[in-house]
């Protein structure tokens, strides 16, 4: 079995979970964190207390000194794209963070560069790796619903993500980018349809207040394809009190029949005196760690799962497979998609109008 070599780029909050699924997919050779990237000089020598790999500072280099087969990309939202054109130049397999991009044309540019470059790109959008809404997917695929006519979903942060995680780049992203983004390919997944005109409301004020700025919420109407319409309701002020990092949810209503998924309430519940919020929901589908019988970390959850896919997908091309033959993996043209609905989102957040994408 090949054993996918991956460097990555970007080892901050998100980048950890990045550097845990290669390390433990090292574990049984399934692949190889061989080396990882970040400029930032302090966050690189404390990973390397945790992790083991050659350590770089500029991503160019990564790729010129190694021999490398994949990389993935989870620096801030507007940073993807050099880098994803990097890797398509070196022949290199990319797997990017969400939102691909945050240009229609950004994206249009790196899935060509890609698709001429004949390496995968992937992009983790791993609600759709989440065992929750594949189980949505296969009950809408079976005809439960029949004809989808409407839905809505959510995705809200406490506001502690915008205001103690990333205070420097959060007015550059926005609660459509960072989280509708997800549910925005989750109801494409879903409906099997692409959008095609967006209609959005915001507000501003509690973050401008605290000076890191930016849009407190959106809110979206989106018309699909295939005449249905969801409601988006995205925000990053939920309040410390809340009982989960992040809320989120899904709703789909069709001639037939329902579906509701409360993606963040799996049933698990904490109160413990010293908590804060003192009473916690916790969403274990996403990331769980156990440890396994030789006393290693072992991350579990659809937030693995979806990174691990891009590593054996490498393998099966390191194989002699085609990029046809893998079978379905979220790709830069979902990654076009979703982008065109967030696009069309800040326009209409702009205009106050509705956007045709
Ligand atoms: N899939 C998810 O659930 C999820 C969750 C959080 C974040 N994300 C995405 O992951 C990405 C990173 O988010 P984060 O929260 O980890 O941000 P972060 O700011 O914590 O980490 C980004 C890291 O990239 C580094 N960096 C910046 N420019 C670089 C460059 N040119 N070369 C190498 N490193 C560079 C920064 O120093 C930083 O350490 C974003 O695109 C975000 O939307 C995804």
């Amino acid at each position: 079995m090949a054993c996918a070599r991956i460097g990555g780029v970007g080892v901050g909050t998100f980048g950890i979970n990045h550097l845990r699924c290669f390390r433990q997919m090292g574990y049984t050779g399934e692949a190889e964190l061989v080396a990882a990237c970040d400029t930032n000089e302090a966050l690189l020598q404390q990973r390397l207390q945790e992790f083991s790999f050659r350590p770089y500072r500029d991503y160019r280099e990564m790729l010129e000194k190694e021999d490398l087969d994949g990389i993935t990309v989870v620096t801030p939202d507007p940073l993807h794209h050099d880098i994803v054109m990097a890797a398509a130049e070196a022949g290199v397999h990319v797997l990017c963070e969400k939102p691909l991009d945050v240009t229609v044309e950004g994206c249009l540019e790196m899935t060509e560069a890609c698709r001429k470059a004949g390496v995968l790109l992937m992009v983790d959008f791993h609600k759709r790796y989440d065992e929750y809404h594949l189980a949505m997917k296969e009950k809408i695929q079976a005809g439960d619903l029949g004809k989808i006519q409407y839905g809505y979903a959510h995705m809200e942060d406490r506001i502690e993500v915008p205001r103690d995680w990333f205070p420097g780049w959060a007015a550059k992203s926005s609660p459509a980018w960072f989280l509708g983004i997800h549910f925005y390919d989750l109801a494409r997944f879903l409906l099997e349809a692409n959008g095609v005109a967006v209609w959005a409301t915001g507000a501003k004020g509690r973050l401008e207040e605290l000076g890191v700025g930016g849009w407190d919420s959106i809110s979206a109407k989106v018309l699909f394809d295939n005449g249905a319409t969801v409601a988006f309701d995205t925000s990053w002020i939920l309040p410390d009190g809340f009982e989960a990092i992040v809320n989120q949810g899904i709703r789909l209503v069709g001639t037939k029949g329902m579906l509701e998924c409360d993606s963040q309430d799996r049933g698990t519940l904490t109160c413990c005196a010293d908590d804060r919020p003192a009473q916690q929901t916790h969403n274990k589908s996403f990331l769980r760690m156990k440890r396994d019988k030789y006393g290693r970390e072992v991350w579990e959850g659809y937030g693995m799962t979806s990174i691990a896919d891009f590593a054996l997908n490498v393998n099966l091309l390191l194989e002699g497979k085609r990029l046809e033959d893998l079978g379905p993996y979220p790709s830069g043209e979902d990654g076009i998609e979703a982008t065109r609905i967030a696009a069309a989102v800040h326009r209409s957040l702009e205009t106050g109008g509705i956007v045709e994408l």
